[in-house]
């Protein structure tokens, strides 16, 4: 480790040896597993269904019968993945990793009851250090995931190394809100309301406020657009979307 690595991480507000966060991320998608989707419709009011479906246009698979291969990292209950599928033709098929088994559990069942299951592949592995093989894959997708990830410059190195040359990288990420007005009210709600709807409803506050403080931490746009570009990623932008509440970034492997 050279004298610059950092050695601690933020987990919500709390910073936390580096080597100890993954455990704690862990143990709050343990947690939530369960009752994951659910939450995520009550908590965004639906919302998250309409930037998912921004992320997927993004993603643009073809619909014919041609080969598209995504990665969906993070990929928890396999929304991202399905939608992917749903959107493209014959030849769309989509590998969902998550480093956490309960969500890829919730994710199996979802995939049978849809009948999507000859679609996709899941596999249990860490952003970090993909167990894949490089140069594979059409489009790399996160969604809320990327904020979890102790060391994101590494996740964003291995997105590059698998995509094959022509790749989009796509993800989408709570921001920083822009509109002052709508910053008192967010402020509220993500302190207040959300962890008392994690409390009523999943009966664990801890892990929503953990969600909550997350998203505080997490860089702003224009800090991660940099180090997706450091990553190796050309054409690089960034789109906020409801105020700033979330971000789509995009970058190419050329
Ligand atoms: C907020 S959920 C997002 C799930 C899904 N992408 C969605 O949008 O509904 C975050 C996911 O990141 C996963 N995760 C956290 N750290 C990870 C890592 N180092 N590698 C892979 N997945 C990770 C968690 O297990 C969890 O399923």
């Amino acid at each position: 480790m050279t004298e610059n690595s950092p050695t601690e991480a933020d987990f919500g507000f709390r910073r936390v040896p580096l080597d100890e966060k993954q455990g704690l991320v862990d143990e709050v998608f343990h947690s939530v597993a369960r009752r994951y989707d659910l939450m995520n419709d009550l908590m965004s009011g639906g919302l998250h269904r309409v930037w998912k479906d921004t992320l997927v246009t993004a993603v643009n698979p073809p619909k014919t019968d041609r080969d598209f291969r995504l990665l969906d990292v993070a990929g928890g209950t396999g929304d991202i993945a399905f939608r992917v599928i749903e959107a493209g033709g014959a030849g769309t098929h989509a590998t969902i990793l998550d480093i956490n088994a309960e969500m890829l559990a919730v994710g199996r069942e979802r995939a049978e009851k849809r009948g999507l299951d000859y679609a996709v592949t899941f596999v249990e592995g860490n952003a970090e250090a993909l167990p894949l093989p490089d140069r594979t894959f059409d489009a790399y997708t996160i969604a809320f995931g990327i904020r979890n990830v102790p060391r994101i410059d590494a996740a964003l190195r291995e997105a590059y190394r698998v995509l094959r040359p022509g790749g989009h990288f796509l993800c989408l990420e709570f921001s920083s809100v822009d509109v002052p007005a709508l910053e008192t009210l967010y402020d509220f709600y993500s302190f207040n309301v959300l962890p008392a709807i994690g409390r009523a409803v999943a009966g664990d506050a801890e892990s929503y406020r953990y969600l909550v403080e997350s998203i505080r931490k997490f860089p702003k746009p224009q800090a991660f657009a940099a180090m997706i570009r450091d990553a190796g990623f050309s054409r690089v932008t960034y789109t906020p979307m409801t105020g700033g509440i979330v971000a789509l970034h995009s970058g190419w492997r050329l």
